[in-house]
């Protein structure tokens, strides 16, 4: 489905197109400012069409007008992203189709539960040439074992996928405080360079690096770990306890990388996406926000009712990522070798109270 023109005689012809068009799949926090990022790019590079679409997930605001409609009113993601005008050249389209047709550069950024209904709307409506990079963290779980977001892109839709991670909270480079990610890609550096280019500015800096399964991991583990960051706040333990307990999830999660994909490499946890990243999530994220205040409760309020009431709208990764690899660990036999990961879904089921956490720890 490459771009087609009018002849004078009415008839649809395929045009060549050097320069490469971007759409972003998700509009939430993270994805308004990943579109935002990258708008102000393709306006300075001269192998980019100026407009990015960005898919928006149509929902009805409390004044009764359509959120995409307000985007291109006002330039800005009212709901998502209040405050940051996203650039002039991002258009919020809410039909999916229409949203990736002619793109060849697909940056998907939508909660991870949403991807697999996303990827089955898009089969056959893509650009046979299309690029995917993904900016979502956390995975899917099925009989046969885990699947990474860019591996369900690639599978369900026969596209190369690299993915973004980093220590970054949205709401922190939407405002241009300087921040680092890391893409990971499989084999072409040349794709990985482009991305590269298309999300770098003077207060994001990017850098590529050829290990995706790693730096996908990293970004969706921690936020598990940011959870039990989390509940050790709520529970008042203190930094010393804190700072124990980093140490040993971070040691958990390598350790978790490495025997789910041999492949990955060390070095990776040194990229921002590693342990910048769970810093990062550990002392700012809404994932420790959100557990802060569980533990704060003993458990009686539910994760659900939490994320309601303090994300209006936006999604919780990590007590979902926590369920996803609870169920890998017992289907692989391993729950015992990583209790952080099976304490603290245990602890968001109610199975077992906030406290086990530090008992964990002390163990
Ligand atoms: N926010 C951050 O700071 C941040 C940083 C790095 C990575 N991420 C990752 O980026 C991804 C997207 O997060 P976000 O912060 O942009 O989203 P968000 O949590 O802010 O917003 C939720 C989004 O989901 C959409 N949505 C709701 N129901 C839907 C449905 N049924 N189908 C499809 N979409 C639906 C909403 O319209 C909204 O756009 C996540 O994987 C997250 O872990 C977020």
């Amino acid at each position: 489905m490459a771009p087609s023109a009018e002849t004078e005689y009415g008839d649809n012809v395929e045009v060549p197109d050097n320069k490469s068009r971007v759409t972003v799949v998700g509009s939430g926090n993270w994805g308004s400012v990943a579109a935002k990022l990258i708008a102000s790019n393709t306006l300075k590079l001269s192998s980019f069409h100026d407009e990015v679409r960005m898919w928006v997930f149509e929902e009805v605001l409390p004044s009764g007008e359509k959120l995409s409609e307000v985007i291109n009113q006002t330039n800005e993601n009212v709901k998502y992203l209040p405050g940051i005008k996203l650039g002039r050249n991002v258009v919020a389209v809410p039909d999916l189709e229409h949203a990736v047709r002619d793109a060849n550069m697909l940056v998907f950024v939508t909660p991870h539960q949403f991807m697999e209904g996303i990827c089955s709307r898009l089969v056959g409506k893509i650009r046979e040439d299309a690029e995917a990079i993904s900016l979502i963290k956390g995975m899917e779980v099925k009989m046969e074992g885990p699947c990474m977001i860019s591996t369900l892109i690639t599978e369900q839709l026969g596209i190369n996928c690299c993915v973004l991670m980093g220590a970054n909270i949205a709401n922190e480079i939407a405002v241009e405080k300087f921040s680092e990610a890391t893409v990971g890609y499989r084999e072409n550096k040349e794709i990985a360079e482009k991305w590269v280019r298309l999300f770098s500015t003077a207060y994001f800096m990017v850098s590529a690096c050829q290990d995706v399964e790693g730096v996908e991991l990293c970004g969706t583990l921690k936020n598990v770990v940011a959870i039990a960051a989390g509940f050790v706040d709520g529970l008042e333990m203190g930094n010393n306890t804190k700072a124990r307990q980093l140490f040993l999830d971070t040691t958990m999660l390598s350790t978790f990388n490495f025997c789910l994909h041999l492949t990955v490499y060390m070095i990776t946890f040194f990229e921002s996406c590693g342990v910048a990243d769970l810093i990062t999530t550990c002392l700012g994220g809404r994932n420790r926000k959100c557990a802060d205040a569980f533990a704060r409760n003993g458990g009686k309020r539910s994760f659900d009712e939490l994320e309601s009431e303090m994300l209006q709208g936006q999604k919780l990764q990590g007590v979902s990522t926590a369920k996803e690899v609870y169920e890998v660990l017992r289907h692989r036999g391993w729950l015992e070798l990583f209790p952080l990961f099976t304490t603290v879904h245990e602890i968001c089921i109610g199975r077992l109270p906030p406290t086990a956490i530090v008992e964990y720890s002390q163990s």
